[in-house]
């Protein structure tokens, strides 16, 4: 797979990376093995680009990234998150620089790594981009422990302004065919100041496979229960549509990929997976049919 500039780092990143939440835990039961394929086909395909957080399952998505790719360490791009605190009480919110500091820690351990590629804060509120988490993530830059940082926005985009004002390494956005809002607010930025931007939730989170249609029943464990059927609604409305893309050669979810890399300030984007067969049709997005002019004004229009 080709690789690509990671703004204007040192990183080369393929432009399809994983997204390591579903294999979490977070949305219901996980097949130890299924998880490390999941992985391990990824990698074989050319992926290098793996997005995690420490809360994901609570720290077992970092885990399964270890045992399924600590061999090839010097290979990867791991990009985690830090930000909630998942060790005391109730899961919060937590950029105090002494906990950043000591989560980070974890998730080194976790990973079996002496460095992170890519730091992120994890949705950080306006209030959260204090100057003393800049300086810390300076020193643990310094220290060798993280190579790069970054923000990971979240679904409101709150802290956009102060992104713009510090300028990270990357941001990462939600942005899909349903959610375009990063289109206006963030991505235009990032591309004029060289900043790497992340595409995340590409597929919203899975309703643009265009498998699931009035009511999904998703299970006990699956966080996509959390959004409420308000959402489900909108999302399942919002698909039929574009349902039109689909055609051989190229399926719906494949096209909702491409569109997203077809922005030219998009510089990854991190389907989620939960197999080996999800994560091999994701990768043949990039060869699948492309989209023709006509298709690709009715999408935008
Ligand atoms: N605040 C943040 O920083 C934040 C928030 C959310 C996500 N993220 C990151 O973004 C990544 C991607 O987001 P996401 O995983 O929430 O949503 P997504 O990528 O839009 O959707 C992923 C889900 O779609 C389904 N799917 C994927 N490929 C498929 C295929 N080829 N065919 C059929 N179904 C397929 C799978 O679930 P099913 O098969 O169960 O439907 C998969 O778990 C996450 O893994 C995480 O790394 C970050």
């Amino acid at each position: 797979m080709e690789q690509r500039s990671f703004g204007g780092t040192d990183l080369r990143v393929s432009p399809i990376g994983l997204g390591c939440w579903g294999i979490s835990g977070d949305w219901g039961p996980v097949n130890r093995d299924e998880a490390v394929g999941t992985l391990q086909r990824a990698f074989e395909l050319g992926v290098n680009f793996f997005d995690t957080a420490d809360m994901y399952g609570k720290g077992r998505s970092e885990e399964l990234i270890r045992e399924a790719l600590g061999p090839h360490r010097a290979e990867i791009i791991i990009a985690s998150k830090g930000g909630f605190n998942f060790y005391e009480g109730e899961r919060h919110l937590d950029f105090r620089p002494e906990y950043l500091e000591f989560a980070l820690g974890e998730s080194l351990r976790r990973l079996g790594t002496e460095y992170l590629d890519l730091y992120q804060l994890h949705n950080p509120r306006p209030a959260d981009l204090t100057d003393e988490v800049f300086a810390l993530l300076d020193r643990l830059r310094a220290q060798g422990k993280i190579r790069h940082y970054g923000v990971s926005l979240n679904s409101r985009l709150e802290g956009a302004d102060r992104v713009r004002e510090r300028c990270p390494a990357s941001v990462q956005v939600i942005y899909n065919l349903l959610d375009q809002r990063a289109a206006a607010e963030v991505l235009p930025w990032a591309r004029s100041r060289g900043v790497a931007a992340i595409a995340r939730v590409p597929l919203a989170s899975g309703l643009l496979t265009g498998k699931y249609r009035r009511d999904p029943l998703f299970s006990d464990g699956d966080q996509r229960r959390k959004h409420g059927p308000e959402w489900l609604a909108r999302g399942v409305e919002g698909v039929d549509p574009l349902r039109f893309l689909a055609r051989p050669g190229r399926s719906l979810a494949q096209a909702a990929l491409g569109l997203v890399l077809t922005h030219p300030a998009v510089t990854v984007t991190i389907p989620g997976a939960r197999s080996a067969a999800q994560v091999e049709a994701n990768v043949a997005a990039l060869s699948a049919v492309p989209l023709d002019r006509e298709e690709l004004e009715r999408v935008w229009r």
